[in-house]
């Protein structure tokens, strides 16, 4: 992890939040690497999932959402976390991850506190930070992220940063379903900011108080809902490896009942697992008809569809697949960060630290390096013929070596090194990331050369 955290910030992926003034914690900044892969895996999720499918739609809704929304929804009720501190060193913990750490296969998200008190008192669990067994009783904490709209916060009722992207999703709901003239079944998705106010922000870009979520609402028949509960999960499965995620760093995880969310009968996690345990990366919930439902009666307007093939009238239940976008990407870098033994020039043994990267997802697909700086002008011509093509680099700085060593921290699939034979014999040496090999290839034909190679 230590590792993946320092590349980053060499590079330029992610880095902390306004750090020049000390940081505001928990707070990170997607630098010029890290706004590329995130870019990239959200319009790859984007294409799987709504535009090379006819059933699925999209939305882009406002953050801010009248507060009685989220009252509806039961996130003002149910949206919480319980957290209890350490009398002793004044450590802070989530109660359930504090049990969940200390107690092998155990999962008490849901509990109430005084329960999670017991469970801290039977199994006598110690503070992780000092070691001693002194801890308050568990707290109840909501999620919801609060701020005030208008100069002067107490003339003013608070409102809601949005906690989950769902609500707008099911709020908008008649609106989409008569102008994009679906039937059921079909999607609405969504990706955007979400807030939460965490007890325990931390390991890295994994638990953030401000993070970017990818989800959908899949609207069906109440009687449909096993088969399309199953459909996701395997669609699900495919998207791991379209964007890279190890498949053999993660499981699938089904919540017990006390675990269950307000809303759903169902939900599994598809976890990873991370250095520091089996972690949730996404999550899939059958949310039956809970959320129209409520809206339905919270404001009396008609949240029912109409089956034109029985003349039936219903509201829609829900599968909801649900995918932490800046989870995606500490999971990708972590899938991706590979160190190989290679030789130097000298013969001697080196580590070649490489992001291996889907190429579909790599910041840079393509670096143009000129061997030398007399050469730039003429490569520069080269770059510019792959540009149009590919998102490419033109790197300039540093001997060919330390190129070759930041294009592979970066995940640069290919690198064209051109050098004085090239003025010549009209071709470029192509580098491949992963296997080092190296192939001459006219300058005419390399742009066919790269799509091909980069489709594959
Ligand atoms: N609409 C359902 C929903 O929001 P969730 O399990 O609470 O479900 C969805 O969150 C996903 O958002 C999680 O699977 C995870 O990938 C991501 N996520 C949740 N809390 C997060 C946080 N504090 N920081 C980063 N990602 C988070």
């Amino acid at each position: 992890m230590e590792k993946v955290v320092s590349l980053c910030k060499r590079r330029g992926f992610v880095f902390p939040g306004s750090e020049i003034y000390g940081g505001l914690a928990n707070t990170w900044d997607y630098g010029p690497m890290g706004m590329e892969l995130k870019k990239n895996i959200q319009e790859t999720w984007w294409k799987f999932f709504v535009t090379d499918r006819l059933d699925m739609v999209g939305l882009d809704a406002a953050v801010l959402m009248n507060p009685k929304v989220w009252e509806a929804s039961g996130h003002v009720d149910s949206f919480n976390d319980a957290l209890v501190d350490c009398k002793e060193c004044k450590a802070r913990h989530r109660a359930d991850h504090l049990i969940e750490d200390a107690v092998d296969d155990i999962k008490v998200e849901s509990l109430e506190p005084k329960d999670l008190d017991k469970l801290i008192e039977s199994n006598k669990i110690k503070c992780p930070d000092c070691g001693n067994q002194n801890f308050t009783p568990a707290r109840v904490f909501n999620l919801l992220f609060q701020t005030f709209i208008g100069p002067v916060a107490e003339d003013t009722e608070p409102v809601f940063l949005r906690g989950e992207l769902a609500q707008s999703m099911f709020v908008d709901f008649k609106q989409i379903l008569e102008t994009s003239r679906k039937k059921i079944p079909f999607g609405v998705a969504q990706v955007g900011k979400c807030f939460r106010n965490e007890i325990t922000p931390g390991n890295f870009i994994f638990r953030t108080i401000e993070f970017d979520l990818m989800e959908f609402e899949w609207f069906i028949k109440e009687e449909e809902w096993e088969k399309w509960f199953d459909y996701w999960l395997k669609e699900m499965k495919k998207w791991l490896n379209i964007v890279g995620i190890d498949g053999k760093k993660t499981r699938v995880r089904e919540h017990t009942k006390d675990e269950l969310s307000h809303y759903s009968k169902r939900t599994v996690d598809i976890e990873f697992n991370t250095p520091f345990g089996w972690k949730e990366l996404y999550g899939l919930a059958y949310r039956t008809d809970f959320d129209l439902k409520n809206h339905q009666e919270k404001t009396g307007k008609d949240m029912g569809y109409f089956d034109p093939a029985t003349n039936n009238k219903f509201i829609p239940h829900v599968i909801e697949p649900t995918f932490g976008l800046t989870r995606s990407i500490l999971m990708v870098l972590l899938s991706a960060y590979t160190e190989e033994t290679v030789k130097d020039a000298k013969g001697n043994d080196e580590t070649r630290v490489v992001l291996k990267l889907n190429k579909n997802i790599a910041p840079f697909k393509v670096a143009v390096l000129p061997l030398v700086g007399k050469l730039n002008d003429d490569a520069k011509k080269v770059y510019e013929k792959l540009a149009s093509h590919f998102h490419t680099d033109f790197d300039v700085t540093g001997s060919i070596g330390k190129r070759y060593r930041r294009q592979d921290e970066i995940g640069t699939p290919y690198c064209v090194t051109f050098d004085f034979d090239s003025l010549d014999d009209k071709a470029v040496t192509v580098r491949d990331r992963d296997s080092m090999k190296q192939k001459r290839v006219d300058i005419d034909e390399l742009a066919d050369y790269l799509s091909d190679k980069l489709a594959k």
